[in-house]
């Protein structure tokens, strides 16, 4: 029986909810929003320590305007209202990706989130914000090469690890993707290199905790060896 630490989650098919109903593609991220509140709350009840979602990638600046900026106040916006949530449920919040890149007012709620949760130790829900893998790496490297750090290892795998986003959090169990595709997206290429990896059809509005927990159920049976035998 596999043991399930950290979940990871690409949560995909918002627009495509939205379209098949006739709406606009901002509606399906608000949909999403209400997936995102109750998946998390069921992982926190279930025992789950860590649960990462892919929220906002690198690559999604490249949407319109409009909807860039539409995310990015949803995204304020759940912050604010949902610190109940996290204080409820025990739930402590982190992030993942370059935050540079937001605007001050959100920079902000987001560190007072983190300070507000950071004794909380149920759950841990990971946001990937302004994330990408190859991003993460690559700071990585460089944060690696400015302080010289390299010069006082013997253990580069550990050195590597310690410079990523995720320190001190474990590699991902199980990974699934939501909305059909059968794709990584740039997503936590270091840290599920061992992962179980789940595709579902469902657009994330419809993904229910009744899924998630079909899918661990299975995920519980594969007989992982981790290139052993
Ligand atoms: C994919 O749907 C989803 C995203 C780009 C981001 C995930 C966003 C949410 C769950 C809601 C917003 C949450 C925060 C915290 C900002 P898509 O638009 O790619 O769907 P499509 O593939 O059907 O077009």
């Amino acid at each position: 029986m596999s043991a399930l630490k950290h979940l990871a989650i690409i949560m995909d098919g918002n627009g495509r909810w939205a379209k098949q109903r006739g709406k606009m593609r901002t509606q399906g991220h608000r949909e999403g929003i209400k997936t995102l509140r109750e998946i998390t709350k069921w992982c926190a009840k279930n025992h789950i320590a860590y649960l990462t979602l892919y929220a906002f990638s690198t690559e999604n600046w490249n949407r319109p305007q409009t909807e860039v900026d539409f995310l990015m106040k949803l995204l304020e916006k759940y912050l604010i209202k949902e610190r109940q949530t996290y204080l409820q449920n025990d739930i402590r919040f982190k992030t993942i990706g370059d935050m540079r890149a937001f605007n001050d007012p959100l920079k902000q709620t987001i560190q007072a989130l983190q300070a507000d949760t950071a004794h909380n130790t149920t759950l841990t829900q990971i946001l990937a914000l302004n994330y990408g893998s190859k991003d993460e790496i690559k700071r990585a490297c460089e944060k690696i090469i400015q302080t010289q750090a390299y010069k006082h290892t013997s253990d580069t795998l550990k050195l590597i690890e310690s410079h990523l986003d995720t320190q001190g959090i474990p590699d991902v169990d199980l990974l699934i993707r939501t909305g059909g595709e059968i794709r990584l997206s740039n997503f936590l290429l270091w840290q599920a290199s061992y992962a179980e990896l789940f595709f579902t059809p469902t657009l994330w509005p419809d993904f229910a905790p009744s899924e998630l927990a079909e899918i661990i159920a299975h995920f519980k049976q594969r007989d992982r060896r981790f290139g052993g035998l």
